[in-house]
């Protein structure tokens, strides 16, 4: 029988889960853009890498790591604590595979990702206790005060693996791009936590989708959806709008930009690729709207 967990203490981390059912969706671009514009900020964010395809890990300056290194999944399997399995976010400045070649981002950390999280649907459900992993990690190996945020780069998938995230970032950001397919992965979304609510009751799931994160929006000068650029993108933000239960949540839009591509393979997040690019002031809009105020420098670097 599953164990109730206890109440989350106090002192953990603001937590976010981004997730969205398509790839493509922004989870990562959100999870990665937000995150170094929140340690900029002087928020001390631990970036967790739970997707099997690991776009996080790579973009934020980790190959993958060589067999035997401790990742998320290791850690999930107990093969490894938790603290093992950190590495420090950085972003490349030249080329080679040596620690010279990348620079360090302070304030930002990182759960490494790897593959083998394509496993973790099926570890979890051949255990009876599968989905309170993430929970008990969190209880037993988070060392308190070390972390402000959190923030969970979700695969795609809306299993287990989800829910077990979910269950202790129940603050659930639900990732749209620019095309209506997104939308429908908005409804799977809500109606896998609406399933969990009601059926995970007992493990104090209340899960919900607390914002919505577009991203890939054409705007025109004035800041608004331009239609000549897409007319099903800005029908996707006018389902989003005028939909009860999500208009209210809609963050701010984060608007297109050609540079975000290049990001994952140039291994450097948005500020350090193209610092001037208008889309970072939609990050920084996001992370306002948010409420993570910018913090002084005393405040700042405290580790
Ligand atoms: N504001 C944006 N402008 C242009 N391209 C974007 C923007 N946001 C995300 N993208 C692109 O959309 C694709 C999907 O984003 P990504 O964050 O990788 O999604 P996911 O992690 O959900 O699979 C990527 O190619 C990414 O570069
Ligand atoms: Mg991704």
């Amino acid at each position: 029988m599953l164990t109730i967990p206890p109440p989350a203490p106090q002192g953990l981390p603001r937590s976010y889960a981004f997730s969205g059912q398509s790839g493509g969706a922004g989870k990562t671009q959100g999870v990665v853009n937000l995150g170094v514009e929140l340690a900029n900020r002087g928020h001390r964010t631990l970036i967790w890498d739970i997707d099997p395809q690991r776009s996080a890990s790579h973009l934020l300056g980790y190959q993958d790591p060589p067999p035997g290194h401790a990742t998320v999944f290791s850690v999930l399997t107990g093969d490894n604590k938790l603290l093992e399995a950190i590495a420090p976010a950085r972003y490349r400045i030249t080329d080679g595979q040596t620690d010279d070649a990348f620079r360090t981002i302070p304030n930002l950390d990182l759960v490494i990702g790897t593959p083998e999280m394509a496993d973790a649907e099926v570890t979890l459900g051949n255990d009876p206790a599968g989905i309170l992993w993430l929970q008990n990690i969190i209880d037993e190996q988070l060392p308190t005060g070390r972390w402000d945020a959190m923030l969970f780069d979700c695969g795609p998938t809306l299993g287990i693996l989800l829910l077990s995230v979910v269950l202790v970032a129940p603050h659930v950001i639900g990732c749209v791009n620019d095309e209506y397919k997104y939308v429908i992965g908005l409804t799977d979304l809500e109606t896998t936590l609406d399933r969990g609510r009601t059926k995970l009751r007992r493990l104090g799931f209340h899960a919900h989708i607390a914002h919505i994160l577009a991203t890939n929006i054409p705007l025109d000068s004035h800041g608004n959806v331009d239609r000549k650029a897409g007319a099903i993108t800005d029908d996707v933000i006018r389902t989003i709008r005028t939909n009860d239960q999500w208009g209210p949540h809609l963050l701010p839009l984060v608007r297109r930009s050609i540079r975000f591509k290049e990001t994952i393979v140039k291994q450097r997040p948005l500020r350090f690729h193209a610092p001037t690019s208008p889309s970072l002031q939609d990050v920084a809009a996001v992370a306002d709207a948010l409420g993570f105020p910018r913090r002084n420098s005393t405040q700042r670097n405290r580790r």
